[in-house]
């Protein structure tokens, strides 16, 4: 089967599920593996109460023997800790006092069009899947996608650009990437980093919230991942569709992004050079992806975020059991999730690189995909087409 994963699970039900099948057998994988991205996930500056009382790591209950996996699927649990103050609420059997439904959609979210199209009268039933709790689950893959393309020296990373207001030029994120960690808000430098975090504060001082913008690299990647010969395997495509799936984003660009539109071709374009029997680039702009395929340069891939929905200055809404107007209720929130945002941008970019990678290399066992991923490196340098 392709490499790809599903979830199950709901925000405040006893866990988050993750199945990733496609993965090919003798992938040595440990649980601090995708744990690391785990915690990573749940930092951040402006973040709610939740990530202090979740502590999340993951078990393995398929797909995984003795460090090493098995070709079966990978099958993860990330329990979820704050389950013990929801049992009851969240029971999946049948409760002889049910709690008061929730009739208050708020806006920005999944709740009124989910009660409208699965005929809900309590919102719990749509925010507990739509909260972005979910993408806990799409993290675990990720750490299993990263490890894979570890092996063959593929490095995904991600940095903050942009919060709110607040903003730091976009290609020193892509130099910089790789020290984003060091920084509460994962923008490389340290003084946009306060200005960051004081934006952050007056928000939540002014009962609001906030987006922004980040950036995921992945450097490494071989030239030939995806193809231009149908529309469903450019690699563009579907990395846009995998960064759009996350909760809250509202653009996603490549390289210079819309920025391009405005420019001349002599602008934009990436020239190739010969370099000692090589091929290099005079540039990235485009983000090292051509014709639905990277083409050996670093995949820059970035993402807008819109704001938290909801903030403690209340909105307007309609209580759906009378018609009336309301205001909004306000389930425990994050005032920023920029940061947090970011690394599952880097799970999904993962993701796709590597079941695109294995649609190159094979699929079935890490050696025979070595042999095919070293073969195909020979192949170009003996023709003089290898990248730098
Ligand atoms: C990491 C992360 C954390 C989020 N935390 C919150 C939150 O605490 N409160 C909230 O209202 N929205 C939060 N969101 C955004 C909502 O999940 C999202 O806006 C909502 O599900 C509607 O989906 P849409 O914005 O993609 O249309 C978060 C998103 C991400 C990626």
């Amino acid at each position: 089967m392709r490499f790809g994963f599903s979830t199950a699970g709901e925000s405040h039900g006893p866990g988050e599920v993750t199945l990733v099948h496609g993965v090919p057998a003798g992938l040595g994988l440990l649980a601090e593996d995708v744990d690391r991205d785990l915690a990573r996930r749940q930092q951040g500056y402006g973040r709610g109460g939740r990530q202090k009382i979740e502590k999340d790591k993951v078990e393995f209950l398929g797909g995984v023997r003795h460090g090493y996996t098995l070709g079966s699927p990978v099958a993860m649990l990330v329990r979820n800790r704050d389950y013990a103050n929801w049992e009851h609420r969240m029971s999946p059997a049948p409760v002889e006092d049910p709690p008061d439904p929730i009739t208050l959609p708020r806006p920005g979210h999944a709740d009124l069009a989910g009660m409208q199209k699965y005929a809900f009268d309590d919102l719990r039933n749509v925010l507990e899947r739509s909260s972005a709790r979910e993408t806990t689950a799409r993290v675990a893959a990720g750490g299993v996608a990263k490890k894979l393309l570890s092996d063959f020296g593929v490095e995904i990373h991600s940095a903050v650009y942009r919060i709110g207001t607040v903003a730091y030029p976009k290609e020193r994120a892509v130099v910089d990437a790789a020290r984003a960690d060091e920084s509460e808000v994962r923008c490389p430098d340290p003084e946009v980093s306060e200005r960051m975090k004081e934006e952050i504060d007056a928000a939540r001082y002014a009962r609001d919230a906030l987006g922004g913008e980040f950036v995921v690299v992945a450097h490494g990647c071989p030239p030939g991942l995806g193809s231009y010969v149908d529309w469903r395997d450019k690699v563009d495509a579907r990395l846009a569709a995998a960064i759009l799936s996350i909760n809250a984003m509202k653009g996603v660009e490549f390289g210079m992004g819309f920025g391009l539109a405005a420019k001349r071709s002599s602008e934009v374009q990436d020239e190739i050079l010969a370099e000692n029997g090589h091929l290099a680039r005079a540039s990235n702009r485009l983000g090292g992806i051509e014709g639905g395929m990277t083409n050996g340069e670093p995949v820059v891939v970035s993402a807008a975020m819109k704001p938290i929905s909801t903030i403690a200055k209340q909105l307007r809404t309609v209580d759906i059991s009378t018609g009336e107007e309301t205001k909004a209720f306000k389930e425990r929130a994050d005032s920023c999730a920029v940061p947090a945002a970011a690394v599952i941008g880097e799970s999904m970019v993962a993701v796709v690189l590597a079941e695109a990678f294995l649609e190159k290399f094979g699929a079935d066992n890490m050696t025979d995909i070595r042999a095919a991923h070293d073969s195909y490196a020979r192949r170009l340098a003996e023709a003089g087409v290898a990248a730098r």
